[in-house]
């Protein structure tokens, strides 16, 4: 256990950091964007030289549609049947998380399916597949100006890779795909400056939350998760760790109405506990 003082210091920089995002302190903080810097790029390059296109006719989805139903059916699933999932479930997802709709100015800035503060769009999709029609297992980066997804590697033992990326919660390993979603600083930095970090924080909520509609529309599982290996997920994907590392990830799996019984057991303790 950390020494009790050296855990209250801790938290209290956590909160310091929170709070150091106030913009009265620095009113004259001039963004490189202002300074006429050039913008990096709104997304990252292909790593690899193939690029696989996704479908989108998403029209041929049996989506739910009854918006109160999806917000009242929405849930942390973590509890998976292993069945695989189409390439169309998964390209709605990306596209439901990421996906370009429009492009402002010649490359100014691109507008998606959630929102982003100043349209800066910070982030990476990475994918750890397993069970999904039509691709062979392994890591993927998702190309959203293209809607495509380029294969970057095969994985050894999949499972493993995935329970140590998501620091032992093993659940997970019965996951179909896991999303990993990356940051590129500098891209929201550009605009936005010591501001840059508050709005990431706030925009990969954004993300994670239209993963958990877009799952609740397929009759998919997902789960939110901070709880990650953030030096095992980085190495994944080949991220550098400063100019890009992880912020995020979901696993997402097939479900079974049944297993809502596992789901509650995940809350046993608060039982147990008298809480
Ligand atoms: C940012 C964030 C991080 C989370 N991290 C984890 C995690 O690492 N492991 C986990 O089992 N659940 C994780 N969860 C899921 C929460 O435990 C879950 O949302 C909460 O218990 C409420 O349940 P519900 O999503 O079914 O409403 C996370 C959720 C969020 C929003």
């Amino acid at each position: 256990m950390l020494n009790p003082e050296i855990q209250k210091n801790l938290i209290a920089e956590g909160r310091n950091f929170i709070k150091s995002f106030s913009a009265s302190p620095y009113d004259n903080f001039v963004s490189d964007q202002q300074l006429k810097l050039p913008q990096p790029p709104l997304v990252k390059a292909p790593m690899t030289e193939q690029a696989l296109p996704l479908p989108r006719n998403f029209e041929d989805l049996d989506l739910r549609q009854d918006f109160i139903a999806l917000l009242t059916e929405r849930r942390s699933s973590r509890v998976y049947t292993q069945q695989p999932i189409s390439l169309l479930q998964l390209s709605f997802m990306l596209w439901a998380t990421q996906g370009i709709k429009d492009i402002r100015g010649k490359s100014y800035a691109t507008l998606r399916t959630v929102p982003s503060g100043g349209a800066r769009h910070g982030f990476e999709t990475y994918l750890l597949v397993q069970h999904v029609e039509g691709l062979q297992p392994g890591a993927y980066h998702y190309l959203p100006l293209g809607h495509q997804l380029e294969f970057l590697h095969a994985v050894e033992d999949l499972p493993a890779a995935i329970s140590l990326s998501l620091e032992g919660q093993s659940w997970a390993s019965k996951a179909s795909v896991v999303f990993y979603w990356s940051f590129l600083p500098y891209r929201c930095e550009w605009r936005y400056g010591i501001w840059a970090h508050r709005v990431a924080l706030i925009d990969a909520g954004h993300v994670g939350q239209n993963l958990y509609l877009a799952c609740a529309a397929l009759g998919l599982g997902t789960c939110a998760i901070a709880a990650f290996d953030l030096a095992v997920c980085d190495a994944l994907f080949g991220l550098d760790g400063e100019e890009e590392f992880t912020v995020y990830a979901s696993p997402v799996g097939t479900i079974s109405p049944a297993d809502q019984k596992s789901e509650k057991a995940f809350y046993q303790f608060v039982e147990d506990e008298g809480l």
